[in-house]
């Protein structure tokens, strides 16, 4: 892939790839954007963004720059990618916890374009491209990490992106994730396994869980809600029980696994 000044940049079969004035990059062809608006819709986009902004999450995100702090390379800079990433939070978190910021180049890729287009806009210091994570733009052994929270993503091109000695961190909701919300959905909440299935190739160094409680107010809950994968089980009913319960605590439990191949 070349730079050209102004222009965009070429890949190597003379495609031509626009840098939007946002300064991120889309390099997903006109043929694979089916359905028109790949990935979440903007509604759920923003009501992830507005959800995490106010903070609920904000312990699990202290906790992965915990673990990347950690676990810094011994040459700079460490090169982060966040794969799925959403419209960029936790990328901007890491900015502004990790020590020395300044040492870290922060990449994000995500297929839903209008997600990278508000991470880039809010943060200048980043690098975000539209991509698939089933084939993504970066050299091989380019990167110190990667890590991914709720995305999906392809194993063998992630083993692709890892320097030799590079890390791969993963962020899944833990048995009682969410369990007071689940409990208006199904009759029968069940804890899933504690287990995380690492992709093929990798093997796990260590894993930490991190559970606190939240309290949404109304909206915040609404907003919840849509960022998870139940909610369309929640009909009007339901959905109106969530949004008027009185005094409503909501479990969070985050279970975060470093890999290495
Ligand atoms: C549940 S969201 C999590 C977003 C972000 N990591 C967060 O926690 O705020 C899943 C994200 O994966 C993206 N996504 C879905 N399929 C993808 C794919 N094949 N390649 C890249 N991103 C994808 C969606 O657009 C969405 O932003």
């Amino acid at each position: 892939m070349h730079h050209l000044p102004s222009k965009g940049y070429y890949c190597t079969k003379k495609h031509h790839f626009d840098q939007a004035k946002e300064g991120y990059l889309n390099l997903l062809p006109a043929q694979h954007k089916k359905p028109k608006e790949p990935g979440d819709s903007r509604a759920m986009m923003r009501a992830r963004r507005n959800f995490l902004e106010a903070g609920f999450y904000q312990p699990m995100a202290q906790a992965l720059t915990n673990i990347i702090e950690k676990h810094r390379p011994e040459t700079i800079p460490m090169n982060i990618l966040d794969v799925g990433c959403g419209e960029g939070y936790y990328c901007r978190q890491i900015e502004s916890l990790a020590k020395n910021p300044e040492d870290l180049n922060l990449h994000g890729i995500d297929i839903a374009k209008n997600a990278i287009f508000a991470a880039a806009k809010k943060q200048k210091n980043a690098r975000f491209i539209v991509a698939s994570s089933k084939s993504m733009p970066y050299a091989d052994e380019y990167f110190d990490l990667l890590f991914r929270v709720y995305a999906p993503s392809d194993a063998k091109e992630m083993a692709r992106l890892l320097k030799p000695s590079g890390l791969l961190l993963i962020v899944t909701p833990g048995p009682r994730h969410l369990w007071q919300l689940k409990e208006f959905i199904y009759t029968n909440v069940k804890e899933h396994s504690i287990d995380v299935p690492l992709p093929t190739g990798f093997s796990q160094i260590e894993s930490q869980r991190v559970s606190f409680n939240i309290q949404p107010d109304q909206d915040q809950r609404m907003a919840l809600l849509q960022m998870t994968p139940f909610a369309w089980r929640a009909n009007a009913a339901t959905q109106n029980k969530i949004q008027h319960a009185k005094d409503l605590i909501i479990e969070t439990d985050f279970i975060l696994t470093l890999a290495s191949r």
